[in-house]
């Protein structure tokens, strides 16, 4: 008889596998968020992006084969010690894309019209129609910065013609089809795209190098009463630097979906009045979802048998 492969999967992600077809050779046992990795013969897993990958996890995985994240961004990942061990890794990349793309357009016309605000006011009664009331900014002729235009970049992008933005960014690469697609400059100094952008919106991963990113400094090269966007990761951005820069009234608005310390939102952040902050939502629509967990399963079945993964990292 031929012995199962054991799987571990993240407990909050069983609701997906209606969707698949779970071959009679594959075990699956469900990891709870709270719980340690049990040790064992597992020779693949599929985590949600709050589990960090790390050393003390694969010694516990003496078998393992494959981690299949269940997310684009890998930050969670130690990727040296699972190239050191031989273990194959992957992410979700591109079906999330779109999803990811409308939200953070969300948060650039929830933060540009401050609709946070503007909904508590409807709801606690407290207005009066008033001309000045709650003015945001128009779009139209304003300059959109990216910082980063790998496929999320680029699809926040090209959503900005239709509203009258002008698109700048900066990046490693240059994207001379994006350039010429929707007339996006590329920058190739960070202070001078943060100097010629009204709103600046985040869309490169976090690593070493994009930690802590976005501090003090760089705010105070924004323009005065820009608005910055972050649909990226959360430790990109100084969130002390950034609570003062919008109490300062330096940045006129900020939008969060991410944070340093998720599910924790520093208590500076949640009071500035004007800053839409949202639960990491980025990618949370039904069918992207959805796909993702059919793009995750499928690199942990490739990877459990050995054969190329779909989206590897
Ligand atoms: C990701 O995939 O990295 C997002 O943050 C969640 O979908």
């Amino acid at each position: 008889m031929r012995s199962r492969s054991r799987v571990l999967v993240a407990d909050e992600l069983k609701h997906f596998l209606q969707f698949i077809d779970v071959s009679s050779d594959v075990e699956i046992e469900f990891l709870a968020a709270d719980d340690p990795v049990p040790e064992g013969d597992y020779v693949g897993l599929l985590p949600l992006l709050s589990r960090r990958i790390d050393e003390a996890v694969l010694d516990r995985l003496p078998q393992l084969r494959v981690v299949a994240n269940y997310a684009v961004g890998y930050d969670n990942l130690d990727l040296g010690v699972l190239r050191a061990r031989g273990v194959a890794a992957s992410n979700t990349p591109d079906v999330l894309t779109e999803a990811t793309a409308d939200l953070t357009w969300a948060l650039i016309m929830a933060a540009s019209r401050r609709l946070g605000e503007a909904e508590r006011r409807a709801r606690e009664g407290e207005w009066r129609w008033h001309p000045t009331m709650l003015l945001g900014i128009d779009l139209r002729g304003r300059t959109l910065g990216l910082l980063g235009a790998g496929r999320i970049g680029r699809a926040v992008g090209k959503r900005a013609p239709p509203f009258g933005l002008k698109v700048a960014y900066w990046d490693r690469v240059a994207q001379p089809a994006f350039e010429s697609a929707i007339g996006a400059r590329r920058i190739e100094k960070l202070a001078d795209l943060l100097a010629a952008a009204d709103i600046v919106s985040i869309h490169v991963q976090l690593s070493s190098e994009t930690a802590g990113l976005i501090g003090a400094a760089e705010l105070g090269a924004m323009k005065d009463g820009a608005i910055l966007i972050n649909t990226a990761r959360g430790g990109i951005v100084d969130e002390e630097a950034l609570c003062a820069a919008l109490e300062s009234g330096k940045l006129r608005a900020a939008g969060l979906d991410v944070y340093e310390n998720e599910p924790e939102i520093r208590d500076c952040l949640k009071r500035a009045p004007n800053l839409i902050l949202l639960p990491h939502i980025g990618s949370a629509t039904e069918g992207t979802r959805r796909s993702m967990f059919e793009l995750a399963w499928s690199n942990l079945m490739r990877g459990i048998r050995g054969e190329p993964l779909l989206t590897p990292i």
